[in-house]
């Protein structure tokens, strides 16, 4: 078998070599009838050259090579950059900007890239048939990821050139832009509508669940910050899934652009009493211990105390309650600045923090009387 004959790290370090990689040729002899001789390299030949060492040989993202982020697994079939041959084709053929996915336009003809897109088609679940043109994304046993442009949330904001949407199994879709990673949305109902599938590019992605929430009118402030006052800069550095919930990390920047800890976010749904609501499971790590990290959830018009962690607001899209809690390194509620409630963190010795923000949109102000814990 060709893998017999170039180790991985062998094709690693061509790739890596930049510029133009020729299909390797070494060794072809042995496995009589030498590779260029041979023609293009098939999808299985192309896959395990090219792609194994970090997707896998059987593509579950199992590869030799250790990146700082799980290369994609290709037995789930959940592609966040589109799933038809042309999408596959586009990723393969650019790669995916600011991940280790390097592009193969100059490193193997079309021909061959069409074919190693044949065989990671091949190495997922049983194909659903998608129509080129407009395919509605359901979530099934699995959450889902899709990255895209994203309409805005309110009539009169600007388009999300960058948009990202994590769909959960238990029916909520978060949304995001991601271009300073913060959450703009949150849907209940089916996942998304997707046209740019077809290779025409540009047009954008529809979400498809009625809004259960919309963060500060649809233009939040930055989420992370320092002390509450220095604004972090959150860079999408990964999106995973596991089983039903999909979860996105980032990199916090500060001004002088140093990391200063990665963040993780997933959410899923959640009740207060009887009202039901939404998390968001928060997980600061990689910092350095005493680091403060202050998480803006609103403004704070309207605030009410209802308990010692939770409140309720009138946010721009109406009435909410949140409350807070949280493991090492949680501090609770915080108005560091004026007029804006969020949740303090302080990373602990091990460099990290956890915190559980549950989120409840009332129909009326009234509805938080249910929510008062007494004597507080
Ligand atoms: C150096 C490691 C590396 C190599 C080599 C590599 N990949 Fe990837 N690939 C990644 C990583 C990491 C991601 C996930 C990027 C992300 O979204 O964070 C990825 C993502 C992808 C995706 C996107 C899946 C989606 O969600 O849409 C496809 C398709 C893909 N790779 C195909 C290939 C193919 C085909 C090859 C070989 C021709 C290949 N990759 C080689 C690291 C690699």
């Amino acid at each position: 078998m060709l893998r017999s004959v170039l180790t991985p790290v062998a094709v690693l370090a061509a790739l890596t070599a930049c510029g133009d990689v020729e299909a390797p040729a070494g060794g072809a002899d042995a496995e009589g009838g030498g590779l260029a001789a041979a023609g293009p390299l098939s999808g299985e030949q192309v896959y395990l050259l090219y792609c194994a060492t970090c997707h896998g040989e059987a593509g579950d993202g199992q590869g030799v090579t250790e990146l700082d982020r799980p290369a994609r697994s290709f037995r789930d079939g959940g592609f966040s950059f589109g799933n038809t041959p042309e999408a596959l084709f586009r990723t393969v053929s650019s790669g995916i900007g600011g991940t280790p996915m390097p592009g193969f336009a100059t490193v193997l003809s079309e021909e061959e890239r069409r074919a190693v897109v044949g065989h990671v088609i091949a190495l997922g679940p049983e194909q659903v048939e998608v129509d080129e043109n407009a395919t509605e994304l359901a979530v099934g046993a699995r959450a889902e990821v899709v990255r895209g442009g994203l309409p805005p949330v309110v009539d009169g904001l600007d388009v999300v050139p960058r948009g990202l949407l994590l769909g959960n199994t238990d029916g909520l879709t978060f949304q995001y832009d991601a271009a300073d990673l913060r959450l703009l949305a949150v849907r209940q109902g089916p996942f998304v509508q997707r046209r740019d599938w077809g290779g025409r590019g540009g047009d954008l992605l529809e979400p498809l669940g009625l809004l259960v929430w919309i963060n500060e009118g649809g233009t939040p402030g930055p989420f992370a910050m320092l002390d509450g006052r220095t604004p972090l800069t959150a860079r999408l550095a990964w999106t995973e899934i596991d089983g039903g919930q999909a979860e996105v990390g980032a990199r916090l920047l500060d001004p002088a652009g140093t990391t200063r800890a990665t963040l993780t976010e997933r959410g899923g749904a959640a009740v207060l009493g009887d009202l039901a609501g939404f998390r968001r499971s928060i997980d600061v790590e990689g910092g350095i211990a005493g680091l403060p990290v202050f998480l803006r959830l609103s403004t704070t018009a309207g605030l009410e105390r209802l308990g010692p962690e939770r409140v309720r607001v009138d946010g721009a899209a109406g009435p909410m309650v949140f409350e807070v809690s949280g493991g090492s390194g949680f501090e609770g509620l915080a108005e560091p600045s004026d007029g804006v409630l969020g949740v303090a963190l302080r990373l602990d010795a091990e460099g990290r923090a956890t915190c559980d923000i549950v989120c409840i949109p009332l129909a009326s102000r009234e509805q938080a009387e249910t929510l008062r814990m007494e004597g507080f």
